[in-house]
Formats: structure tokens, C-alpha cells, sequence
């Protein structure tokens, strides 16, 4: 059965089941990844952004049978949650492996379905790992892909570090690197926030849509507080225009502390007047001197890539980062869904 499930109010012992029913699914789906913990899960699940909202589902073989510590038994089923923001719902469903090919993940995907249709969402979007069985089971519940690029991973126990050093120092004269763990300084919010729209207005950087960027000052003073309420601390490189002062340029990492061995590579962008001075590499390069020494549990960093933003992908290529897994978008119209699943 499926119940809609609050991670607030929801005891322990469900909340560690979850995340046993989440490192189950990565043991087959992506075994390379390191397993996820219990730390700041509660807040990872229930903190979003102002004006956003999660409405997640468990699916369980009886009423409170996650909290039952059966010998032999997997607890929670299967979770679906969808996002809604202002333009879409994004939803994602996450089966156990023992409790596969049952129906478990279409009742998730109906509960999830039935809310977004009846708060009059229009289009459902999800990401899946190309090549496991969620492109099948989408594809097969009639959505459609609609994008997808690479997955990149690097390993910080291969990285050519004296060469990164080389690369770290290419700057050319009239920019400056800066450090700032935690977040940019308010001061310079604004700076920041313009160099992001200047880039994300003009070009295809190869993010998903699935992942809104802060576009405006008071829409990254809200993504940096919610970041940190989820659990997970954000880094940030920025070069800097000497003339003006203004951000050139910024790359964004984030280590959760869900799984603080494998750190996410959020945003990267070099406002267009200033490209060509080797600043994307730099500011990336320095990050990982910074990364290193501030989060000695740090393994591994991973970046998504679309075959499209081919400046972005050389540098990641010179900076030890290899090809993955391809990650896919999927997308369709709720309305199709609610009728063929009979909603
Ligand atoms: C995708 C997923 C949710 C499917 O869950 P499920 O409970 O096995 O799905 P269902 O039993 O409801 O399957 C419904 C239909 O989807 C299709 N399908 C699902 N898995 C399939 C597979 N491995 N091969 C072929 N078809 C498949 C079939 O058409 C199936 O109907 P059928 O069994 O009557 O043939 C599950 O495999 C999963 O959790 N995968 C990992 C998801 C993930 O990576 N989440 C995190 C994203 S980062």
C-alpha cells in the first residue's frame, strides 16, 4: 500500500529505512557511488525553497511495517516525491530491488500523478539513469526523453596535482581568484547573480532544466539558506574583473552531508566578455586545492555535461574528470498520464 508520508513527523526507524530501501537501489543501479547516511536526510526531504513543495509517498507491504524490525524484511517498498514549482512538477520514484517488476513503482507514480493533476500542473518531468530499468519503466509509463547528457565523475586520488597547480595559477593579469566557503559575500550577491542570468539567458550550458538557477540576488540569498538547511555546504570559486570589481566568473560545488564523500558540481560560468583569459579552468582547478583540504571525507566529485557545451567538457576532460553514466531527462503531459493510469 501507498501512503502519502511526512519526513518531519515520520519516526526514525522509517527514516532509516528509507535511506537503506535508497542504498539498495544504488547497490544495483550505481554501485560506484557511495552509499547515503541518515545525517540531515529528515532536512534534505522537507526543506525547500520559498514558494516550492515536496509531497512524498512510501509504498510498504502493510500499514507500518517499515518500523518493524522483521529479520529478512525491507522495510520501506519504494518513495515518490514530486517537487512543484512555479512551471512544473518534478517527481522521482525509487523502488527496492527486492521489491521490483510488482507494481510498486506505477501505484507510486498514480499517487504522484493524481496530486500534480489535481493541483493543475501540466507537464511531469523526471530524471533517470540511462541504461537501468527507471528509462524502461518511464518509457514504458509513456513519458518521452527529452534531453540528456553525461554524467562525469573524478576520483581526487588521481588528480595530477602539480599540474592542477599549473592550471589553478593561469590567470591572465587584471582578474583575481577568490575563495569563499559557505557562500559569495552579500556584497557581492548581486554581481553574482548577474553573471549567472548573463550566461544561463544566452546559452546552453548543459543543465537540466530540472535545476533552476538563481538568476536574481534574493533568489540566491534563498538557494544558499536552503542549501544549508538541507544539509549541504556550498563552495564557491569566483574570479573577479580587477577594472570593475564585478564577478568574471564562478564555479559552485556543493558537499552534502548525505554522502560527504562524493561532492555535486553545480554551476560553473564565465561571463562572455571575459572567456578566452582561462578563468573556467582556473576557478575550477583552485576549487579542488580548496575542496581537498576543507573536506578531508571527500572521494570523488561529480558533474553533469551535455555534448553540446564543449568548452565545459575540455575543461573537465584536462581536469581528470572521465565519463560516467548517462543521465536522461524524461518528460510528459500529466494529463496523458492520469488518463492512462487511470486516475
Ligand atoms: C524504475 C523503478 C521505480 C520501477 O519500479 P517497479 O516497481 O519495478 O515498476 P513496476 O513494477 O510498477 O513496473 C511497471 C512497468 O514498467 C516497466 N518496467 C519496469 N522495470 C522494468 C525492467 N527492469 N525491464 C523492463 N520493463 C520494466 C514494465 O512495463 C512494467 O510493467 P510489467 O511488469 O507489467 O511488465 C525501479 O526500477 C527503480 O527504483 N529504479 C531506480 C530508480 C532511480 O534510480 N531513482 C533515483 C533517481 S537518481
Amino acid at each position: 500500500m501507498v501512503r502519502e508520508w511526512d519526513p518531519l513527523t515520520a519516526p526514525s526507524e522509517e527514516i532509516d529505512s528509507l535511506v537503506n530501501t535508497l542504498n539498495a537501489m544504488l547497490a544495483i543501479d550505481l554501485p560506484d557511488d557511495p552509499p547515503w547516511r541518515t545525517d540531515s536526510f529528515r532536512e534534505y526531504l522537507s526543506v525547500t525553497m520559498p514558494g516550492e513543495r515536496r509531497i512524498i509517498w512510501i509504498a510498504e507491504e502493510s500499514p507500518g511495517e517499515a518500523t518493524d524490525d522483521k529479520p529478512g524484511g525491507v522495510g520501506i517498498l519504494g518513495q515518490a516525491n514530486i517537487l512543484l514549482f512555479d512551471t512544473m512538477a518534478v517527481l522521482e520514484v525509487l523502488v527496492h530491488p527486492e521489491a521490483r517488476r510488482t507494481g510498486v513503482g506505477r501505484e507510486l507514480l498514480t499517487a504522484a500523478v493524481g496530486r500534480a493533476h489535481a493541483e493543475g500542473y501540466a507537464t511531469l518531468g523526471v530524471e533517470a539513469i540511462g541504461g537501468t530499468a527507471a528509462a524502461t519503466f518511464y518509457e514504458a509509463m509513456g513519458f518521452s526523453c527529452a534531453y540528456q547528457e553525461t554524467r562525469m565523475v573524478l576520483d581526487l586520488a588521481s588528480v595530477d596535482w602539480p599540474r592542477l597547480g599549473e592550471m589553478a595559477g593561469g590567470v591572465a593579469a587584471g582578474y583575481r581568484i577568490e575563495y569563499h566557503p559557505g557562500g559569495p559575500p552579500e556584497e557581492l550577491y548581486e554581481s553574482y547573480a548577474t553573471a549567472k542570468y548573463l550566461v544561463h539567458s544566452t546559452a546552453d550550458l548543459g543543465d537540466l532544466s530540472l535545476r533552476p538557477s538563481s538568476h536574481n540576488a534574493d533568489r540566491l540569498k534563498a538557494s544558499l539558506a536552503t542549501l544549508h538547511m538541507r544539509g549541504m555546504k556550498p563552495y564557491i570559486v569566483l574570479a573577479i574583473s580587477e577594472a570593475t570589481g564585478e564577478v568574471a566568473g564562478l564555479t559552485e560545488v556543493v558537499v552534502p552531508a548525505q554522502h560527504p564523500e562524493r561532492a555535486d558540481q553545480y554551476d560553473t560560468v564565465v561571463v562572455p566578455e571575459h572567456r578566452g583569459y582561462g578563468l573556467g579552468r582556473a576557478i575550477k582547478a583552485r576549487m579542488l586545492f580548496e575542496l581537498r583540504s576543507a573536506e578531508p571525507r571527500l572521494v570523488s566529485v561529480q558533474t553533469w555535461n551535455s555534448a553540446a557545451a564543449e568548452e565545459m567538457l575540455k575543461v573537465n576532460t584536462e581536469l581528470g574528470f572521465y565519463p560516467d553514466r548517462e543521465w536522461r531527462e524524461y518528460e510528459a503531459t500529466i494529463a496523458d498520464l492520469a488518463a492512462s493510469l487511470g486516475v
